[in-house]
């Protein structure tokens, strides 16, 4: 039996659980399933991730402290992991006693070490709420390609990165005061000098090879130390022996990986040393989306290492949602909530089947299409796997008192085989599941729906029922609806870590409390219950109203208008006859790699040269639906050169905070190259 722990990461405590977070736990939650099932003794923990400044600002504005702010959030979460059949052994928090004392334990061990030093840096400082400025809330003018209204740490244009006293006019995007240089002193983790154990460890096959190769790019760049305090307010835990420093949320939050498991050791008695020492022989695995591959490939590793602890035996890292191919956003509707999915679809086994589908062992994005997510669903669900009850189990309930015959020696081979087929699914069920390729797993399951279906309608049970004689026990009748119900229980406990809901209903069919076990699929004296309507098809309705209701419409910004009547900011009409506008034809649309928001376009103005522009449309435009469109283009505009190439100018679009962009297209009859006065 192996001892394992498993992990997803912990959600901030300052936003609900959407759709996308759902991939990581369902992801997650399918394979403890699978583990216990296999007999192991598997702990699965998560807390929420309580630490950090936009936590105590978020309070702040709720007029909340960030203690009540947290546990708010956490019935919150917890309810909507229940209600998803997240199963964790703990679902804790990182403020907790237990976290304190472990970080603690950490940092004094790291210090020890000599992996921690102090030194002054300079922050930005916003004057008049008094507090240093973490990155993503102080905005400016990108230093490299001079875009207004970017990030303090990389600009969302050209894809630049910087140091947020980089930016040119920043502003505290808390006050909207202009923030002011201050000297402070932080305390570091010399990741630095961790660079050869990093390495070593990172390509010793604990990533996932895209990981691995993720992490050489970073060892060439080479490893910077790693700056793990932040100053006063700071909703965290305060440095022993540095008053008004903090921990910055990341030292603290996989901490709280131990932390929630030590709680579950309280209370259930499991020795906390075994799992956690550095020279354990049990397993630990963190479930990650990639985003935050760096923190748990990189610094928490090192932070075990020097600390004493013990390191994970894989990190497993996945890809991120979209909805429709897109980001999930919020004036689309896409941007949905675990509560509003179940308000409207109500069953979750629908998406952990979906999911399932979908996901694999890579890094990979995964898109929920809802057109996709209907059919499938229906079709495979409700039109397959259930099916296959639906259409057997009233004869064996009418005629065999519901049990079901299996005798092999009174039975001819090709009933048999139904079984043997099923069962013989067995090792490579478990290694699809073993090795995270759900999406495979579940063709298997499905291509098994799929004969036994076939097997039901060639044998036509219900033109035998016709005959009085096919009544008796043994009859061909009752061999061919016990083989296929048997098929359908192993499916369905094949199926049981993706479908907790559905097949905890299939058990019960089946006179049994639930499927604990793969070894339950060998199962001989089976009975039936009266069949009751499993599952119902998943409504175009439900989905639309779902959509509907997450639509956000946001204040729409204003300023813009205001401006207009503005005086000051009225242009004469020869400022405006400076502008060459143009209508122009797309001749070629496409995707630009490694830009989130561009798309490039070749215009043709009908004067023998092409146009290269990159346009911020991506969002809302797919290149195949704007090739042979006409748009309008600022010609003259002086040509600029970005990371992606050099862009000739801009087409025009209407766009404001929330929606947007739409593109400008002329009226029937206009030309390439004419000019708009
Ligand atoms: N609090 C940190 C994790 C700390 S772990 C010691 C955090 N929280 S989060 O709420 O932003 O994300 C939690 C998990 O959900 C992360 O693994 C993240 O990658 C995942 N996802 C969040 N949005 C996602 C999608 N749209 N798609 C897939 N996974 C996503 O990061
Ligand atoms: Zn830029």
């Amino acid at each position: 039996m192996r001892k394992i722990i498993v992990t997803s990461a912990l959600p901030y405590a300052n936003g609900s659980i959407h759709l996308g977070h759902l991939v990581e736990y369902i992801q997650t939650d399918i394979w403890v399933r699978f583990q216990k099932m296999q007999g192991h003794e598997v702990y699965y923990v998560c807390a929420d991730d309580t630490h950090g400044t936009p936590i105590m600002l978020k309070a702040e504005k709720e007029g909340i402290s960030p203690e009540t702010l947290i546990k708010k959030v956490h019935i919150e979460h917890s309810k909507d992991f229940y209600d998803f059949f997240v199963n964790f052994d703990n679902f804790y928090s990182t403020n907790s006693p237990e976290n304190l004392e472990l970080s603690q334990t950490v940092y004094k061990k790291l210090k020890q070490n000599k992996k921690i030093y102090s030194k002054m840096i300079e922050q930005f400082y916003d004057p008049v709420k008094e507090i240093f400025l973490p990155d993503r809330f102080i905005k400016g003018e990108c230093p490299k390609c001079h875009a207004k209204e970017q990030y303090g740490d990389s600009c969302e244009i050209c894809g630049a990165t910087y140091t947020p006293t980089e930016l040119i006019n920043p502003t505290s995007s808390l006050s909207g005061s202009i923030p002011i240089k201050k000297k402070t002193e932080h305390y570091f983790f010399k990741l630095s000098k961790c660079e050869s154990f990093l390495a070593d460890w990172t390509s010793s096959g604990v990533l996932q090879q895209e990981a691995a190769n993720k992490m050489k790019e970073w060892f060439k760049s080479g490893l910077s130390d790693w700056d793990i305090s932040r100053d006063t307010p700071y909703f965290g835990f305060e440095i022993p022996d540095a008053p008004g420093k903090y921990f910055y949320v990341w030292l603290d939050a996989p901490i709280g990986y131990m932390a929630s498991f030590k709680k579950l050791c309280k209370d259930k008695k499991i020795n906390f040393e075994e799992f956690w020492n550095a020279d354990s022989k049990t397993e630990l695995y963190h479930f990650i989306g990639k985003d935050i591959l760096y923190f748990h490939a990189l610094f928490w590793p090192a932070t075990l290492e020097y600390s004493g602890f013990r390191k994970p035996t894989k990190i497993f890292a996945h890809g991120f949602l979209t909805v429709n191919t897109e980001k999930m956003s919020k004036s689309r509707g896409t941007f949905i909530t675990a509560r509003s999915y179940l308000d409207y679809i109500k069953n979750p086994d629908y998406l952990r089947y979906y999911y399932a589908a979908k996901l694999n062992s890579t890094m990979e994005d995964i898109d929920l299409n809802l057109d996709d997510f209907l059919s499938r669903v229906n079709s495979d669900l409700v039109g397959k796997f259930i099916n296959i009850a639906s259409r057997t189990s009233g004869f064996i309930h009418k005629y065999f008192e519901g049990k079901l015959f299996l005798d092999d020696s009174r039975t001819h081979q090709e009933h048999i085989s139904i079984t043997q087929k099923c069962k013989n699914l067995d090792n490579q069920i478990k290694t699809l599941f073993e090795s995270r390729e759900y999406g495979r797993a579940i063709r298997e399951i499905m291509h098994l729906a799929d004969i036994t279906n076939e097997y039901v309608n060639t044998k036509a049970p219900w033109m035998l029922a016709k005959d009085e004689f096919q009544h008796k026990m043994g009859s061909d009748l009752h061999v061919i609806c016990s083989r296929s119900l048997e098929a359908f229980r192993t499916l369905s406990i094949y199926l049981t870590p993706v479908l907790p809901k559905l097949t905890s209903e299939i058990a019960k069919f089946f006179n049994e409390k639930e499927f604990k076990s793969f070894k339950d699929i060998d199962k001989k004296d089976i009975t039936v219950n009266i069949y009751q309507h499993l599952l119902t098809r998943v409504e175009k309705k439900d989905i639309d109203m779902m959509i509907e209701s997450s639509k956000e419409v946001l204040d729409k910004n204003i300023e813009p208008s205001k401006k207009l009547d503005d005086n000051q900011s009225t242009i004469s009409i020869d400022d405006f006859m400076k502008i060459d506008l143009r209508v122009a034809l797309i001749k070629e649309a496409s995707f630009v790699e490694g830009a989130d928001n561009l798309l490039r376009l070749l215009l043709d103005l009908n004067d023998g040269k092409s146009r290269q522009v990159f346009a911020g449309i991506k969002s809302k435009y797919n290149p195949d639906q704007l090739v042979g469109k006409l748009t309008v283009l600022v010609a003259n505009l002086k040509p600029r050169q970005m990371k992606f190439g050099l862009s000739e100018g801009m087409v025009l679009a209407a766009n404001d905070e929330s929606e947007g962009p739409f593109i400008l297209y002329p009226d029937q009859g206009a030309k390439p190259g004419m000019r708009i006065k």
